[in-house]
């Protein structure tokens, strides 16, 4: 049998290996991460880049079992950010260096939510002078749609693929036409053939998972060769029908260990690819994140959501930063960063270097599009 610093030098990985990697303990659980802080840095650098994270709205068509702005919960009270306030919170990115936002919100696909994004996306490229970089993160949607918000100006779309088990999918949504793995999978292939850098991402110790299961999730990555990825723990929610199985779940501490192991394997498994430091693990511990950076993640998503609308978008229990300001007290977040051996990229909308070698590779000729020089 392979010892464990063998498995941790290979570069490539069967399922057992990794199960013994998200297993690993003790002396092996900090080989696993040393080797993973190695790898990203002989890699990708030990730069972070910032998204200013804005949830312009929790109206939302769908039902996941586990979600808190779920559209059955009617304790939530629904809001749409107006354009004035997106736009500020795009324009305090800029100013403050932040390369780049992500547009998040619940999932609609009315035309007058596809053109709202669309023109959004138009105003923030023309108030940055083309320079904040925007990723968006709505949701499925038809391939139309996809290409008309690339070419209006997002360039990353994170769609988060849950639990790559069918299976598990299945339980952990309800039982109809919004809700189907196999549209979800249709949805991130086609955002790949419309040119986006596309991110995933699970949910780590939900009820019903296997570690086999999350093992696989990472096959699942490497196979559909994403550019980016975020994954965090998964944190019950009164109001939710998941909520029933909490006895079922790992205490959260375990949750978060296994979520920082997640991180630290995949890193292993797609050297150059970007990986985000997820909320969810700052909401189990204050200091959640930057150990996520120091072990694998490079990216990190300061919440830049109106403090007014922050409460009613609680997609798990004690979601952090309700109110505000110490998040994006600069120095604060630099001292965070800079203790976890880590440097910030400010003004870069560092991109995925996997998708720079996935495009080269496809077309050798083609140039690779960067990003506008910066003031
Ligand atoms: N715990 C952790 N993450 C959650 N998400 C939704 N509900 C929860 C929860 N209870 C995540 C999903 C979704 C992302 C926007 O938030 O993975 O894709
Ligand atoms: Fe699906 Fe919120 S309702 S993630």
């Amino acid at each position: 049998m392979k010892s464990f610093s063998e498995i941790i030098q290979q570069t490539e990985f069967s399922p057992e290996d990794l199960v013994r990697m998200l297993e690993a303990d003790g002396d092996d659980r900090t080989l696993l991460f040393v080797q993973a802080e190695k790898v990203k840095k002989q890699t990708i650098g030990n730069k972070v880049y910032f998204r200013g994270l804005i949830e312009f709205s929790n109206i939302c068509a769908k039902d996941c079992l586990y979600c808190g702005i779920r559209r059955s919960n009617e304790k939530v009270v629904r809001y749409e950010a107006t354009d004035a306030e997106i736009l500020d919170a795009c324009r305090f990115a800029w100013q403050n260096r932040f390369g780049s936002v992500v547009l998040q919100s619940g999932e609609l696909s009315s035309p007058t939510f596809v053109r709202r994004v669309d023109s959004l996306l138009k105003q923030i490229k023309e108030l940055s002078n083309g320079e904040l970089g925007v990723t968006l993160s709505c949701g499925e949607q038809s391939i139309e749609t996809y290409r008309q918000w690339r070419e209006s100006g997002a360039h990353r779309y994170l769609l988060r693929i849950e639990s790559s088990n069918p299976e598990l999918y299945q339980k952990i949504h309800p039982e109809n036409d919004l809700h189907r793995f196999d549209r979800r999978l249709q949805a991130l292939r086609d955002l790949k053939a419309s040119d986006y850098q596309v991110g995933t991402g699970v949910m780590i110790g939900m009820p019903f998972q296997t570690i086999e299961d999350l093992a696989n999730d990472l096959l699942f990555f490497k196979q559909l060769d994403v550019d980016m990825v975020g994954m965090g723990p998964y944190i019950e929610h009164e109001e939710t029908p998941l909520y029933v199985y909490r006895h079922l779940l790992k205490s959260k501490q375990e949750r978060f260990d296994l979520a920082l192991k997640m991180v630290a394997s995949l890193r292993l498994l797609m050297p150059d690819i970007n990986i985000a430091a997820a909320t969810a693990l700052q909401a189990i511990d204050p200091a959640g994140r930057e150990k996520a950076l120091k072990i694998g993640a490079n990216v990190i998503m300061p919440n830049l959501t109106p403090c007014d609308y922050r409460k009613e978008y609680q997609l798990y229990e004690d979601k952090p930063c309700l109110d505000e300001d110490a998040e994006l007290c600069r120095n604060c977040l630099e001292a965070r960063i800079g203790l976890a051996g880590c440097e910030i990229g400010y003004n870069e909308w560092g991109d995925s270097k996997h998708y720079e070698h996935r495009k080269r590779a496809e077309d050798p000729g083609r140039g690779f599009q960067s990003q506008p020089q910066s003031k």
